[in-house]
Formats: C-alpha cells, sequence, structure tokens
C-alpha cells in the first residue's frame, strides 16, 4: 500500500518495459523536477571500492542526467548535492565533495553554454571553502543570460534553515512597519525562499531505496509527486528518468480538490 501510494518502482505492482518508458508523452512534462541523489557510498561499497568512487560516479549520472532533462524539455532540475547535515562526514569526504563542483562545471561549462543552460544554487554560499564558491559563481556568471534549463544545485542546503532565514527576514520586514502579523500569508513565505524565482517542484525523484525527503525543499514540496527508486545515483540513467516521468504522466494532481479540478 505505501509503496503503491508513493509510486516506488521496486515491487512486481508497476513494472516497467522498455516500451512503457516510450510512453513519455510530449505534453504535461514536468516543469520542475527535484533529485535526492542518493546511494553513492553503497554503488561503491558493492564494487569494494571507496565511498568517494561512488560520488565520483555520481557526479557523471549528473551529466546524463541534464542531457537528457534538457532534451526533454524540463526547465528547473534541482539536484540536492550537499545538505546542511553532510558536514558531519568526515572530513576527507566532506573535502572531495567540496571539489566536485569544481570538477564538474569545468569540464561541462562549454556543453553547458552550447545547451543553453543556466547554473544557479540554492544554500548557504558564504560557508563552502572559497575554491567551491568560486567555481560555482564563475558557471553561475558564465550562464546568467542562458534562458533554456535552470541546472539548480542544492549546496549547502536545508529545508528547515531556509524557512527559518525566511521567517528572520519577514520577522525584519514586520518589526519595520513594512509587514503587518495579519496579513502574512503563504506567498510571503514562498517569496522569502531561496527558489522564490522558482515553480515549486512538480517530481520529486528518491534514489537508492530511502523513502524519505531529509530536509530537502520542505515548504516546496507540499504538493509535489514523489517517486522513489532501489537505483542507487550512479547507476540512475536516462530509462529511469523516463520511467518517472511516465509514472508522473499517469498520476492525477488534486492539490486537495477532486478529479479534474487541480489548479494548474
Ligand atoms: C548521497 O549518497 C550523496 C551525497 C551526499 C552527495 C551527492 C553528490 C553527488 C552525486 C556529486 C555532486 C557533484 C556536483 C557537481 C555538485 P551517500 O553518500 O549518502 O550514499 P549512501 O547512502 O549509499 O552512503
Amino acid at each position: 500500500m505505501f509503496k503503491k501510494l508513493f509510486g516506488k518502482n521496486t515491487s512486481k505492482e508497476q513494472p516497467f518495459s522498455d516500451e512503457s518508458v516510450d510512453l513519455v508523452k510530449g505534453e504535461d512534462i514536468p516543469t520542475h523536477i527535484a533529485i535526492i541523489m542518493d546511494g553513492n557510498g553503497r554503488w561503491a561499497k558493492k564494487r569494494s571500492m571507496p565511498r568517494v568512487a561512488g560520488h565520483h560516479e555520481g557526479m557523471k549520472t549528473i551529466r546524463k542526467i541534464t542531457r537528457c532533462a534538457c532534451d526533454i524539455g524540463v526547465k528547473v532540475l534541482t539536484l540536492y548535492a550537499f545538505s546542511t547535515e553532510n558536514w558531519k562526514r568526515p572530513k576527507s569526504e566532506v573535502e572531495f565533495l567540496m571539489r566536485l563542483p569544481e570538477q564538474f562545471l569545468t569540464s561541462f561549462l562549454p556543453e553547458l553554454m552550447e545547451r543553453n543552460i543556466k547554473v544557479e544554487m540554492i544554500g548557504v554560499m558564504d560557508s563552502l571553502p572559497d575554491h567551491t564558491q568560486s567555481a560555482l559563481k564563475k558557471a553561475m556568471e558564465a550562464t546568467k543570460g542562458n534562458t533554456g534549463l535552470i541546472l539548480n544545485f542544492a549546496m549547502n542546503y536545508g529545508g528547515r534553515a531556509e524557512i527559518v532565514m525566511a521567517m528572520q527576514q519577514l520577522m525584519k520586514d514586520a518589526e519595520a512597519g513594512k509587514l503587518a502579523i495579519d496579513e502574512l500569508n503563504e506567498q510571503h513565505i514562498s517569496q522569502h525562499l531561496m527558489t522564490a524565482h522558482l515553480p515549486e517542484p512538480d517530481l520529486l525523484i528518491r534514489t537508492s531505496g530511502e523513502v524519505r525527503i531529509s530536509n530537502f525543499m520542505l515548504w516546496q514540496l507540499a504538493y509535489t509527486e514523489f517517486w522513489f527508486t532501489d537505483t542507487h545515483w550512479p547507476d540512475f540513467d536516462e530509462t529511469c528518468l523516463k520511467e518517472a516521468i511516465s509514472v508522473y504522466q499517469n498520476r492525477n494532481r488534486r492539490y486537495g480538490g477532486l478529479k479534474g479540478e487541480g489548479t494548474n
């Protein structure tokens, strides 16, 4: 029942064949896909490799999935690359992860430009190492005029911290007399999040068998469709992405209303 509700494609309940993957429809492509890229460590362990080898392979998957999302016509792809909780990992692993944006963005930048992809970031930039910041800033600056897919990295990001920051700003506005407390509404909060300029995710994918959202986009996921897979992130490929989109296209989004009365 639980698996069915959340569309976890691990059972025989929702078998997928190559044919059904071809059924990704041209219309109703999710505008915004958010992905919790999990399972790099387990992927590496299975191969008796160090955990960081999984992260390195995971970086290659990002390339593949970015290209595929771009080709399909997705407008925003948000990738959970480093959470505020990931600082608790061994120093060497954190250092490795902090080098990946540099590696990825340097080698992929020409293709990002060619594909008209814009790099953005959500999370707290200031506490990232200088080299990570400079790689992200350089890519964001170089691609800022691009009008295609937004490739949005969540780096040093936490959903609760983001809401706290929004509330602090709103309380300052209230203190300064710019906002009456009785007038506070959902739009005010949405507009003070790091995603203020983006549509909310239509589809959330989490790889590697965990069925939780781990402090990711807590406010923004209110009406998002969830899809879970046992596939580890380094093994996630174009077929997996299309499968997730195909499942999404067969969902009935009601936003708390009744069938056929969705808000968009
Ligand atoms: C979770 O897997 C993955 C991460 C915490 C890091 C994800 C990072 C990448 C995929 C590469 C980032 C690259 C760029 C360019 C930003 P895990 O290590 O928790 O896996 P496990 O649960 O199997 O241990």
